[in-house]
């Protein structure tokens, strides 16, 4: 079993404060529901989980088990047993699915897959998706429809097998038939691995196993409930967390976008 400790991270984006003193944990037998408003930094949190060097950690650790992970490339967190679902896959234009695929399994073995494994993984994998198998020879994600990139996501964590899967609104783009099929995977996976979900609906969560939901918001947890905070969350929104003293991000952004508003209505009145 590992286990993820994140501790007091500060993580900046573009010298903007993203991330504000977040601390949470959790291990590869529990799966933790992660809500929040948006652009309150869940994405955020994962990619800096996951190496993504777009994000400066300005302080904190990320520890896997013993291991101070914080400095660690996205390769070697990868070989490590992490993975992350990403809530926009790029598309990879000249990088074929297979290949991608198989190079990626390669780099976490000592030996090479032979190609009657590697087709056993993948066959078995494309089937759980539903994903029809000649999909594997298009480049990756190009000119997959929204859902097929995220069914893709799931492909992968089938074949790359990590301890630790993080699925950043895997459920977006999903018709509710494949968020069926993709729930189906997950509860099945639940059994082998540890999960952190990013969702803003119940519907995905309603499906699996949860034993854990936490809320960030402004950069840093609010609040750890059980499944019943999701219900809460569903019905009400996130406004009731100000009475209990959470500070919500001051959104200068509604704000400039507001006065720039104003500003051009006034400007179109003397025309
Ligand atoms: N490159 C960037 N430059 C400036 N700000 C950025 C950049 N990337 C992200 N941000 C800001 O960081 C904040 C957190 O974004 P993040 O994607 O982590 O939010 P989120 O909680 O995942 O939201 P959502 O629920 O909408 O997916 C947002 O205000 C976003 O605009
Ligand atoms: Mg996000």
């Amino acid at each position: 079993m590992s286990k993820l400790k994140i501790e007091n991270l500060f993580v900046s984006v573009n010298d903007k404060e993203i991330l504000k003193g977040l601390s949470i944990e959790f291990s590869s037998d529990e799966t933790v529901a992660l809500l929040g408003p948006n652009g309150n930094g869940k994405s955020t949190l994962l990619q800096t989980i996951m190496g993504n060097p777009n994000y400066t950690i300005k302080s904190g650790n990320i520890w896997l088990d013993d291991k101070d992970i914080t400095k660690l490339s996205v390769d070697e967190r990868s070989k490590l047993g992490l993975f992350l679902g990403m809530q926009y896959p790029s598309e990879v234009p000249g990088v074929n699915n297979s290949d991608f695929l198989k190079s990626a399994l390669n780099a976490h073995k000592e030996k090479p897959v032979s190609l009657f494994e590697f087709y056993k993984l993948m066959d078995n994998a494309y089937k759980k998706v539903h994903i029809p198998f000649e999909m594997s020879t298009r480049n990756l994600n190009e000119g997959f429809s929204g859902g097929e990139k995220k069914k893709n996501e799931i492909l992968q964590m089938l074949v790359l097998n990590p301890d630790i899967v993080m699925l950043d609104e895997i459920d977006s783009g999903l018709d509710v038939d494949a968020i069926q099929i993709v729930a189906n995977v997950i509860k099945e996976e639940q059994e082998k691995r540890g999960f952190l979900i990013v969702s803003h609906y119940a519907k995905l969560y309603d499906l699996i196993r949860i034993d854990k939901a936490v809320v960030l918001v402004n950069g840093k947890i609010a609040k750890i409930g059980d499944k019943s905070l999701i219900k809460k969350i569903d019905e009400q929104g996130y406004e009731w967390l100000k009475k209990e003293g959470i500070e919500f991000k001051d959104d200068e952004s509604m704000n400039s976008i507001s006065i720039g508003t104003c500003a051009t209505k006034e400007a179109l009145k003397g025309k």
